[in-house]
């Protein structure tokens, strides 16, 4: 794959461990789940990097000193509607204040493109850093969709998180986006002729939420 500056690959022994279990088909519902928020922790570790922060005083049992905090009302998470709900705990295990915004998309079967069918925004979220959550990023088309329209809502600080994706997902993605910094934690081989990713997991949305 062309190497992006806007993408950040997660190269890590820890998330190499967690996604080995992540993907098996013997992996429960319950474990999976698990799975997804604390791999959503280490990519937030990442994403939070270059957040602005401000100083406030903070009172130690021994004296006042300046200390660095991120400002309220700076960030907001993105679910893609279904598999991303899965990645909002891992946010806010670390960052409890971030506001939660959701849009609704599911792939079409033949076509493989994108069909929006809710969004609900946090008021001001232009004002903030987005970050879409979606653990696949297979062809792309979901969070390119999901980016345009929070630029068209005038987001301009806008960050993808995806877990697993495919080399086509990242370039479309990429490419659709250059000002959109992507972290991804682990980078697949290819997408198949259905549009999912290989190896991957199989349906993130159903293995998330057990419905097949
Ligand atoms: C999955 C996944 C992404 C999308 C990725 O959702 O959660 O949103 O596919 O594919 P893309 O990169 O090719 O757009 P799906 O459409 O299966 O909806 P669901 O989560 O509601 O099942
Ligand atoms: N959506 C999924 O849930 N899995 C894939 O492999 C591709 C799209």
């Amino acid at each position: 794959m062309k190497k992006f500056d806007n993408v950040t690959i997660l190269d890590h022994p820890l998330i190499s461990h967690k996604i080995a279990i992540l993907r098996s088909v013997e992996t429960r519902t319950k474990d999976f789940r698990e799975l997804v928020e604390e791999i959503t922790m280490l990519l937030t570790y990442e994403a939070f990097k270059d957040l602005p922060t401000h100083e406030v005083d903070v009172v130690t049992p021994l004296v006042k000193c300046k200390q660095k905090m991120i400002p309220e009302n700076s960030v907001a998470v993105i679910p893609v509607l279904r598999a991303g709900l899965g990645m909002v705990p891992g946010v806010h295990t670390l960052f409890p204040t971030a506001k939660v915004g959701h849009i609704g998309m599911y792939r079409d079967e033949q076509t493989l493109e994108p069909q929006e069918y809710y969004c609900k925004l946090p008021e001001g979220v232009e004002k903030m850093r987005a970050i879409v959550l979606d653990p696949m990023l297979a062809t792309g088309g979901s969070a390119a969709a999901a980016i345009d329209l929070l630029k068209s809502k005038g987001c301009k600080d806008i960050r993808q998180m995806s877990i697993i994706a495919a080399p086509e997902g990242v370039e479309r993605l990429a490419t659709a986006h250059p000002d959109v910094k992507i972290f991804v934690a682990v980078l697949d081989e290819k997408l198949n002729e259905n549009g999912y990713i290989l190896p991957g997991l199989g349906d993130a949305g159903d293995r998330l939420f057990g419905t097949k």
